[in-house]
């Protein structure tokens, strides 16, 4: 099964299910690609898979990169980089693109997505529209919550909708092609990458996954409203050794199949257009000149009919590796697995033609990847509808009231309450006239409620915590006190702050946590817990508030799962407000003051400490699970249960579950359970239900999340709630990717979260 990952001559395209035509084009679109196939020179073959961005050249004596690594290791100051960079030129490839070498650009401007295609479509032998794709992965203009945060809204609409307005919001700049949804399943939160994926969860990541490519990719009632998605990143990158990003990664076959695998299986059957291989090696092979995973899993099983974008610059990487001699050598191996665009090395430009005539890549090969990408092309219309029309590229230039409010909707729906006072009586929501001290520079600031990766948002659509809160409490004084960037000589200022805070409000909200660059990419972080000094200032500020008898909330903002065991134990309430976007201000407002009630789950496990990463719940057990008694699977110096799992996340009432059943129809189970309302408020609520293979020929996880719903009885009523399981889909794959449905003894749980879900009823079970 492993098979020669390198399969260089004789790659035998029956290994995938061929695709000659694209499902979704009507014959006469295909014929079309067929008939541009059959007049495409061997160069402008090799020009569609080549993906060029703008590169900065002139008025600098060393190469680019070289220049970068300058600035970032001192060697000139960020002055004298701009200074260069000023006189720096752009290339935009005009000429590449006149000659047909260029079938993809990253470009959102749309008068420069315009002008460039214009040369493709005008000046081009065949005149082939280039796809222009760009980075956008929680929104476009309107920037919505974190993935990671819109994942724990469990709701699958949301997903879709936010989609398709980030689609037709870019569309509109001439941007139809999103490298999203990403789509890792991520366990580490020192992963810096955890922000952009919806967590730790094959289910929860399977549904955001379908429901993404939905929304990117359906409404085609003008082409200005949709785009081809692009799941990335294939496969296994969230499993880096260590947390580190571009680690290395070693995953059983058994897990890539029934983890890592779900969420492209689920967008793949969703229709997805296009994946981009990840940058990790997994089990020894690159995943951009990864055969097995690419050809065989994804193209041959999943039956994926798009085309394979390798990420920035990896064709090269593969050579770092260790698994390519030189740039002609990446270049074969990766096209040969399957890897159809080259993102950014032109090494397919400069060898594939060689490698061509020498046999080592068939002309077959190469015809499979241009035909891929020539249908994605006719599939957006963009050789009937190629460029951006002037009125269309202005329709957002005010955002629409229906654009922001969706936009607070999601950050309202992802927000999470960890605690709710300490003996029982809430701290939250505030009265609308309580004397609120609001303190923390992160309050005050627009960049950091965006999160990373997010380049077209606008000031003037976003609401700082601040103003937000302003709006809705009256008496609200804001201080600036400390954040994660507050240095040493501001100590004394942030305590004055802290003392004027605490000497001001009845309740003290503190918004701390991470600036949005120390998530993303590139953004591995040894320690999780709040960085800078603001973990001893919030000391600090805790005991003050004690001792003058006030509250103190955390309003918690960070790119990952922190640890907060500290907070946990130290403030009355915390809601992990993540990075929810533009709108952020105001859904903040609106939950702390019980406009709203809170409904966001985590998606992702909150350690208890550093040193349980990789956590999540879905482990298998051990021969000796973790306890209190020495020789089980635990810490001599810590916790052996995190912090908050996955799927928790309170409210504003209380919710009781009982009366759980199980019964057995012929093709599914059908697990129900009643919900009472038990407090004063209405609110939102997420059923989970959980599933455990109690013996099977390979381990299980010790609960699996199977389905969920929602429900909102009024207070003091009840609803019962049914969630179906369908007996198909409670097998899991082997190691050799069969799937198995397995006889034998069933655990069905259902409840609040991963682990308060309690047993509803163990059945043995024949297939
Ligand atoms: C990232 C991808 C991204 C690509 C293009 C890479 O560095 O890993 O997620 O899509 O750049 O910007």
């Amino acid at each position: 099964m492993w098979g020669s990952p390198d399969l260089p001559v004789t790659v035998d395209l029956t290994i995938q299910k061929r695709i000659i035509k694209m499902k979704e084009l009507t014959a006469k679109q295909n014929e079309f690609v067929e008939d541009l196939l059959s007049r495409m020179t061997l160069e402008e073959k090799i020009g569609q898979l080549n993906q060029a961005s703008v590169s900065i050249v002139g008025g600098f004596d060393v190469s680019f990169p070289e220049l970068i690594e300058m600035n970032a290791d001192g060697r000139i100051s960020n002055e004298e980089f701009q200074r260069i960079l000023s006189n720096a030129d752009r290339d935009y490839h005009e000429e590449e693109i006149r000659k047909g070498l260029v079938g993809s650009m990253m470009v959102s401007e749309p008068h420069d997505c315009n002008r460039l295609q214009k040369i493709a479509v005008e000046e081009s032998r065949l005149g082939i529209p280039l796809i222009f794709g760009l980075d956008v992965i929680h929104g476009f203009r309107s920037v919505y919550p974190i993935a990671i945060a819109e994942a724990g809204a469990f709701d699958t609409d949301l997903f879709a909708r936010t989609a398709a307005m980030a689609a037709r919001e870019s569309r509109t700049q001439g941007v139809a092609w999103h490298f999203a949804p990403m789509l890792d399943i991520a366990r580490d939160a020192r992963w810096g990458r955890v922000s952009e994926g919806p967590g730790e969860d094959r289910y929860l990541a399977s549904a955001f996954a379908a429901a993404k490519v939905h929304g990117l990719q359906d409404d085609h009632s003008s082409t200005e409203n949709y785009v081809a998605a692009c799941m990335k990143h294939y496969i296994g990158y969230g499993a880096c050794e260590s947390g580190r990003d571009y680690n290395t990664t070693s995953i059983a076959p058994h897990l890539v199949y029934n983890h890592y695998l779900a969420p492209f299986a689920a967008g793949a059957k969703a229709g997805a257009k296009t994946v981009m291989a990840s940058f990790n090696d997994l089990n020894g092979v690159p995943c951009t000149a990864n055969s097995w995973t690419l050809r065989k899993i994804l193209k041959g099983d999943l039956d994926f009919e798009g085309f394979v974008v390798s990420d920035a610059n990896a064709i090269r990487e593969v050579i770092v590796h260790g698994y390519a001699e030189d740039e002609k050598d990446a270049g074969i191996k990766s096209v040969n697995a399957g890897l159809d665009m080259d993102m950014g090395t032109e090494i397919y430009l400069h060898n594939l033609a060689a490698a061509i005539e020498e046999g080592s890549v068939k002309m077959e090969v190469l015809d499979d990847a241009v035909r891929r990408i020539l249908s994605v092309k006719v599939w957006l219309g963009l050789f009937d509808h190629p460029y951006t029309e002037e009125a269309a590229m202005h329709r957002y230039d005010v955002l629409p009231a229906e654009h922001l409010a969706l936009a607070e909707e999601a950050a309202v729906k992802s927000a999470v309450l960890l605690k709710n006072g300490t003996d029982g009586t809430p701290v939250l929501p505030l009265a609308k006239d309580a004397k609120v001290s609001l303190l923390g520079t992160l309050a005050d600031d627009k960049e950091n409620i965006i999160g990373a990766w997010a380049m077209s948002w606008r000031e003037e659509d976003c609401v700082t915590i601040r103003a937000g809160m302003e709006e809705v409490f009256p008496s609200l004084q804001y201080f600036k006190g400390f954040g994660p960037a507050t240095a040493a000589d501001e100590l004394d200022a942030a305590r004055k702050d802290i003392d004027d805070a605490v000497a001001y409000g009845d309740v003290i909200v503190a918004a701390l946590g991470e600036p949005g660059e120390m998530s993303g990419e590139a953004s591995s972080r040894a320690s999780i817990i709040m960085p800078g000094c603001q973990r001893q200032l919030l000391g600090e500020l805790m005991e003050k508030s004690r001792a003058a008898g006030k509250k103190l909330v955390l309003l918690a903002m960070n790119g990952r799962p922190l640890d907060l065991s500290w907070e946990t134990e130290h403030v009355d309430a915390i809601l992990e407000g993540w990075q929810l976007g533009i709108r952020m201000g105001s859904a903040v407002a609106k939950l702390l003051s019980g406009d709203a009630a809170p409904e966001g789950r985590l998606a992702s496990t909150f350690p208890a400490c550093v040193g349980q990463c990789p956590i999540y719940y879905s482990h298998p057990n051990t021969g000796r699970p973790g306890s209190r008694s020495k020789f089980t699977s635990r810490y001599l110096d810590a916790p052996y249960e995190p912090l908050y799992p996955f799927g928790y996340g309170l409210t504003y009432t209380q919710f009781e579950y009982s009366d759980a059943s199980v019964t057995e129809k012929a093709d599914s189970f059908d697990v129900s359970v009643k919900v009472t309302n038990t407090g004063s408020r209405n609110a939102v609520e997420t059923v989970q239900l959980y599933m455990q293979d109690v013996s099977a020929s390979l381990v299980r996880p010790v609960r699996e999340l199977k389905g969920f719903a929602k429900t909102s009885p009024a207070p003091g009523s009840s609803e019962t709630v049914t969630i179906s399981l369908a007996k198909k889909d409670m097998g899991f794959y082997d190691n050799e990717g069969t799937y198995l449905l397995e006889d034998g003894k069933f655990r069905f749980y259902i409840g609040a979260n991963s682990r308060d879900a309690a047993l509803a009823a163990e059945i043995n079970v024949k297939f």
